[in-house]
């Protein structure tokens, strides 16, 4: 039986058993070759844009004997799906800009998509402002540690979202409000970054210098009030 990463394996399991699956950036299609020998679903569509990892992805369908489940297409994001072959899409360890776009360029077949399950590498702040501005809510989200790297998954359906403050946007509503406990080192990268970039524009004498680093402390600030409240427990 096909063994895949805590990852990846946190990524299957958000798919609703049933569901007709897209996996973009598919690389080894392990995904497609978990959900199908698990039975997960009998239609997965695994698209990637590059030569080597179709090859892998081929191979490891092969291997699996679900080629009759599985259909490989080469092409850029969504591009290679027609509406309405997939209900769930799933975009996994691309960054966050990147997801961003693949959504933005087909709304055809976004149209169809009844969920997403989406795991940005950075940059998860643009994936929800994304999701909020196109009719998206967030319904789910978990940090995955896997071997010292830590992994975000939100899963996303249609439907009217709350507004998202700027905090929210960054760290998820959910695992704020669930106080995930893998969140406060996500944080604390982010101060020492800022504060990196603080520290640099500091050595600069510029108005727009000093007004970047204004805003930048005022981030900080606002990012250590929100550990402290993390930090209390839940009742
Ligand atoms: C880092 S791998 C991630 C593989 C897998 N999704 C995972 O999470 O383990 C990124 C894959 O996405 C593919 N890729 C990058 N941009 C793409 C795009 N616009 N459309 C389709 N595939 C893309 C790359 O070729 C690569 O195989």
């Amino acid at each position: 039986m096909l063994k895949i990463s805590q990852r990846l394996l946190a990524l299957a399991q958000q798919v609703p058993s049933g569901s007709r699956v897209a996996d973009i950036g598919t690389d080894h299609a392990l995904i497609p070759c978990y959900l199908a020998s698990r039975g997960i679903s009998s239609f997965v569509v695994g698209v990637d844009l590059h030569k080597g990892p179709l090859i892998a992805a081929n191979h490891t369908v092969q291997l699996s004997g679900m080629s009759q489940y599985i259909s490989i297409r080469e092409g850029n994001g969504l591009a290679p799906l027609a509406p309405g072959e997939a209900d769930v899409v799933i975009i996994a360890g691309m960054g966050g800009d990147t997801i961003r776009e693949i959504l933005d360029q087909a709304p055809e077949v976004l149209e169809e998509v009844k969920k997403l399950i989406l795991q940005p590498m950075t940059g998860s702040y643009h994936v929800r402002g994304w999701l909020f501005q196109n009719g998206w809510t967030i319904e789910k989200e978990d940090i995955i540690q896997e071997e010292g790297r830590i992994y975000e998954i939100i899963v996303a359906e249609k439907g009217a979202s709350p507004v998202l403050h700027e905090m929210e946007l960054s760290y998820g509503p959910f695992l704020i409000q669930n106080k995930h406990p893998l969140l406060l080192g996500i944080m604390e990268k982010d101060i020492i970054s800022l504060q990196d970039i603080v520290k640099r524009l500091a050595k600069s004498t510029g108005k727009e210098a000093r007004r970047k680093q204004l805003q930048l402390a005022k981030r900080i600030e606002e990012i250590k009030e929100l550990i402290e409240w993390l930090s209390v427990a839940k009742p």
